[in-house]
């Protein structure tokens, strides 16, 4: 089958090369390496002339990997959306054909990593080489963001969309790049989720890590425990309906994400920011904490689970066994921050006995950096966000670390003092300072090699719609897909800040809401 598309490409290639021989194209002088692009790739060439995307164009993939043919089909709907143009894939070649694209599954020693690609543009043709679909469609987003707003309707009969020639060779610099959604505190619906879903997937970001419980509500349909929704789902902050995601709700949200090669990181907080879960079934509560009631306030570390009670374990059991048989990413998420309410000693145990529970079900366990008190398995993940001493604790026991420092990355963390939303409490973060960091040594002494990537959360106390989110998550969120990605000598907020301003015809065609800062320079018309 490979060999068929592999001749299938020479001779389609022939063919279009033949053919564009007798209607030369006069490009004006292109320079691919001026292409405002984001995360910046390691490694880019500019030849000066260009491939013109138009409607002579095919998209061909390899049919070895089935995933490379959806790859091709998505290339083929946003460039749809983008121009207009309907760009066939895999299919006949007769008629008009002149250009193709060509997504191809290579086994070169040069795309170890699973998410590295390469792209070759020539007149006739653009070849994008990866080993895997997810390398592929990391690709693609490359693709997307080399087409122009513009076509040019002077080098043909027809529109053309220049895409100016050379070569570009590419690989993340981290294995996990994330951000997080907090639906608890105030929920969002699916078409929210998957929106932002789409701007992660044009950044390249791989993980969505989904916040689904805290005090003021629980967010995911367990069978087993039916009130967790009918009771736990029916507030959120400041006195909304709350609401929740069926199982099929939340199959629908993994699938779409799956499609655009992301994971789905499903958190259950506990044993603190448990009010939620208590109030369904009060027997979780301990008895050292607050009698749960209905929660809309914004306080945090009142609540707990009782680590004492075997029956809270089987109940978590049957929470965690539900959520990891609907989750095909490899981690399950247990919170395990702030849990200010529970004894010490309890919370080792509770956590201890939690990890057993997560393995039982064949996820690793990640918690945030709290967790890093109690003696665990080296292949469970420690979630940096406050202290520094437990990323190095987790180091020492050979777990992998996510990056979130709150100061850097928290995007609910307002801008400056006259952005709208958010909270201040680990100060204000503006665009510039989201960007000037390095992951890899803001934890003096941590390991580069414990690093597994970074995640940017959005904690929702002050945002109740997409609008809201987008506000704080654009264009902070555009910053860390770079920091996660580039190269650190890549990474120059003078050259950055101009790209960034680049990037207003993408937001404003996807109708996301941005914060327009002033220390950007946006490119509006
Ligand atoms: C956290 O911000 N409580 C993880």
């Amino acid at each position: 089958m490979i060999y068929r598309s592999i001749l299938l490409f020479v001779a389609v290639l022939c063919t279009a090369a033949c053919q564009t021989e007798k209607k030369e194209i006069n490009f004006p002088k292109t320079d691919l390496t001026g292409v405002p692009l984001i995360p910046k790739p390691i490694k880019t060439i500019s030849t000066g002339s260009a491939f013109g995307l138009d409607a002579k164009t095919a998209i061909f993939t390899s049919n070895k990997d089935a995933g490379f043919e959806k790859v091709g089909e998505f290339l083929s709907e946003q460039i749809k959306s983008k121009t207009g143009l309907h760009v066939a894939v895999n299919s006949s070649t007769e008629g008009t054909l002149e250009r193709l694209i060509y997504i191809n599954q290579s086994d070169s020693v040069d795309l170890e990593n699973p998410e590295a690609y390469q792209i070759y543009i020539k007149k006739d043709s653009i070849l994008l080489n990866a080993k895997t679909a997810a390398g592929a469609f990391r690709g693609v987003q490359t693709l997307r963001q080399l087409i122009p707003e513009k076509s040019n309707d002077t080098l043909t009969d027809q529109p053309m969309w220049v895409i100016p020639s050379g070569k570009i060779i590419d690989a993340p610099k981290f294995e996990y790049r994330g951000s997080m959604l907090d639906v608890a505190r105030h929920f969002f619906t699916v078409e929210e989720v998957k929106k932002y879903i789409d701007g992660l997937a044009y950044y390249k970001f791989n993980t969505l890590h989904l916040h689904l419980s805290d005090d003021q509500g629980w967010r995911i349909e367990i069978k087993s425990w039916p009130k967790l929704t009918e009771i736990g789902g029916a507030s959120e902050v400041g006195g909304g309906e709350g609401g929740f995601y069926t199982q099929e709700q939340y199959k629908d949200i993994v699938a779409y994400a799956a499609d655009r090669h992301i994971t789905i990181i499903p958190e259950i907080d506990m044993p603190g920011h448990t009010n939620a879960a208590s109030l369904s079934y009060p027997f979780l509560h301990s008895a050292n904490a607050e009698t749960p009631r209905v929660r809309t306030d914004m306080k945090v570390g009142y609540s707990s689970f009782d680590a004492k009670k075997d029956t809270v374990y089987s109940f978590l059991d049957d929470v965690v066994g539900e959520i990891a048989a609907i989750t095909p990413g490899p981690y399950f998420h247990i919170g395990g921050d702030e849990s200010h309410a529970t004894k010490k000693s309890d919370y080792i145990l509770f956590i201890e006995k939690v990890e057993k529970i997560v393995r039982k079900h064949n996820k690793r366990m990640v918690g945030w950096n709290e967790i890093a008190q109690a003696n665990l398995s080296s292949g469970s993940v420690i979630h940096f966000w406050n202290k520094p001493e437990y990323a190095l604790k987790a180091a020492e026991n050979g777990s992998k670390v996510i990056m979130s420092p709150a100061k850097k990355t928290y995007l609910d963390m307002k801008y400056d003092s006259i952005s709208e939303y958010g909270l201040d409490w680990a100060g204000h973060i503006p665009v510039d300072i989201a960007y000037k960091w390095d992951p890899e040594t803001y934890v003096d002494g941590l390991p580069k090699q414990s690093i597994l990537g970074i995640e940017a959360p959005l904690w929702s106390e002050t945002i109740s719609n997409g609008t809201e989110l987008e506000y704080l998550a654009f264009p902070r969120l555009i910053g860390y897909a770079e920091l996660g990605w580039s190269p650190s000598e890549h990474l120059d907020w003078n050259d950055y800040k101009e790209r960034l301003a680049a990037q207003v015809p993408y937001l404003e065609a996807m109708q996301i809401n941005y914060y327009p800062t002033k220390l950007v320079d946006w490119n509006k018309e």
